[in-house]
């Protein structure tokens, strides 16, 4: 028999968790305004709202914390840091940053600017966010299977060349901020970018002319697809598939938060030292001095390490079967999930799953709310709250995709606390069509709103 997979780890340390009730929920939702951003930790049970910073540090990333360098300028733990990313991602120069959104910030102080277009694979929302507030423009260039949530396509994160190859021939290149390719594609449900693809965008991205930058939040699970998926890579190292995704770029930015599986942490990885040394101004003012940028030294060790224990096989291999495993289980009661499954996250169709319900009344929310009141799993809208207004016409936006995520911590939780998600979602499915009324928006901040929204039930 073949032996199955397991995880390449054990328990040291636990964290307890509390089971609530039916009657303590609603009171709880209720207070915290339909939103599950505003709840309290301790009123969830198992939180699925993200992999971001939530991720349990191993044993030896907690003593690297012991052997932190503190020091402002020029720290060891700096230079441990600084070796790391070049070897795992062969980038010569970096700045550290205290998480991605930081290191979007920093980069495009330096390249973004007012009226520009920044073509890409469904920008995450804080790279949006930070391509929107300069009054420049993200333009998504994703592959239309994307929005199929049943086609099967090995690399539904994919860009569509010929759409990106549209934008760059309709405008000069000194319109044209720099390429963004997000891998693992979070927004278009944690789906992989292909090593062609992202070849071909390098290629393109040179013949005109234009920076190609790479939000690598989740490379090393996009370079364990590659190996799993696509010809060729097979026998391959995950470091050395991971390297050779870098080399078609000009640079990263990093939420080291996912796949360096740390709590806190950013950085942007640079070929070229002339934006480098733009960029490290913008960093002094934004983050602090370039030997720290807005991290301790004992985060920047960890943060090291966890850049080789992220991109270990056997870990990649346990955590992406992990999560399969929620879809497998879901799509066994019926459930309509994001196929092929996420690396990090499972995506339910809730336009499929409330289908009565009408898209003014946000049925990826709605449902989000029903997986808390049902079980106290907390998952996270991805549908048109979170896709904000046209920042124009002040319109709401409604993407194709109304989703919502339920986003798996890097050795946090328990097959079992899968299984126990997986049963609250389909208790929730057998009730469905009890499910009438979706919910109203009572106030909204004028961008970003999912975070901090006040929503009515209807
Ligand atoms: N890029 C991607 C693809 C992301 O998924 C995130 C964060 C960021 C950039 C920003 O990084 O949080 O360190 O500032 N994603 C989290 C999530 C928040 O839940 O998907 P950050």
């Amino acid at each position: 028999m073949q032996l199955p997979f397991t995880e390449p780890f054990k328990i040291k340390m636990v964290e307890n968790i509390y089971r609530s009730t039916r009657e303590q929920r609603e009171a709880w939702i209720r207070e915290a305004s339909f939103n599950l951003f505003r709840l309290k930790s301790e009123q969830v049970f198992i939180d699925l709202l993200t992999d971001s910073g939530t991720g349990a540090m191993s044993d030896n990333q907690w003593s690297e914390m012991m052997l932190g360098d503190e020091s402002y300028a020029g720290a060891s733990s700096y230079y441990k840091m600084k070796d790391a990313i070049n070897d795992i991602t062969g980038f010569n120069f970096f700045l550290p940053t205290h998480q991605g959104r930081a290191a979007e910030n920093v980069l495009f102080s330096v390249l973004v600017k007012e009226g520009d277009i920044v073509p890409g694979n469904s920008h995450f929302d804080t790279t949006k966010g930070h391509i929107e507030f300069r009054k420049a423009k993200a333009v998504d260039c994703t592959i239309d299977d994307a929005s199929d949530t049943t086609v099967w396509h090995p690399f539904k994160g994919n860009v569509d060349l010929g759409k990106l190859e549209n934008v760059l021939k309709t405008y000069p290149s000194e319109k044209i901020s720099c390429i963004i390719v997000t891998v693992t594609n979070n927004t278009a449900g944690g789906q992989p970018v292909s090593m062609a693809n992202l070849r071909a965008v390098g290629k393109l991205a040179h013949d005109y002319g234009v920076k190609f930058i790479i939000d690598s939040a989740r490379f090393a699970e996009n370079a364990y697809f590659v190996k799993l998926r696509e010809e060729g890579y097979a026998n391959k190292d995950i470091r050395d598939i991971a390297r050779e995704m870098f080399s078609y770029a000009d640079g990263m930015t990093m939420s080291s938060k996912k796949d360096a599986i740390v709590n806190m942490g950013g950085f942007i990885g640079f070929r070229d030292e002339e934006l480098f040394l733009k960029a490290s101004t913008y960093n002094i003012i934004y983050e602090g001095f370039i030997t720290y940028g807005g991290m301790s030294g004992r985060d920047m060790n960890a943060l090291a390490r966890g850049l080789y224990e992220g991109t270990e096989h056997a870990f990649l291999e346990s955590r992406i079967n992990q999560v399969a495993s929620l879809g497998a289980r879901m799509k066994k009661y019926g459930i309509p999930v994001l196929e092929p499954y996420g690396g990090h996250a499972i995506f339910i169709d809730a336009k499929k799953f409330l289908p009565h319900l009408p898209k003014e009344e946000f049925p990826a929310q709605t449902l989000a709310i029903e997986l808390y009141l049902e079980g106290g799993v907390r998952a996270v809208e991805i549908g048109a709250l979170m896709a904000d207004r046209d920042p124009v016409s002040r319109e709401n936006r409604f993407p194709d995709l109304e989703m919502v995520r339920l986003a798996i911590p890097r050795r946090v939780y328990t097959d079992n606390h899968i299984n126990y998600v997986a049963a609250v979602a389909a208790n929730v499915f057998q009730r469905r069509d009890n499910i009438k009324r979706g919910v109203k928006i009572q106030w909204e901040a004028p961008i970003m709103r999912h975070f901090t929204v006040r929503l009515e039930k209807l």
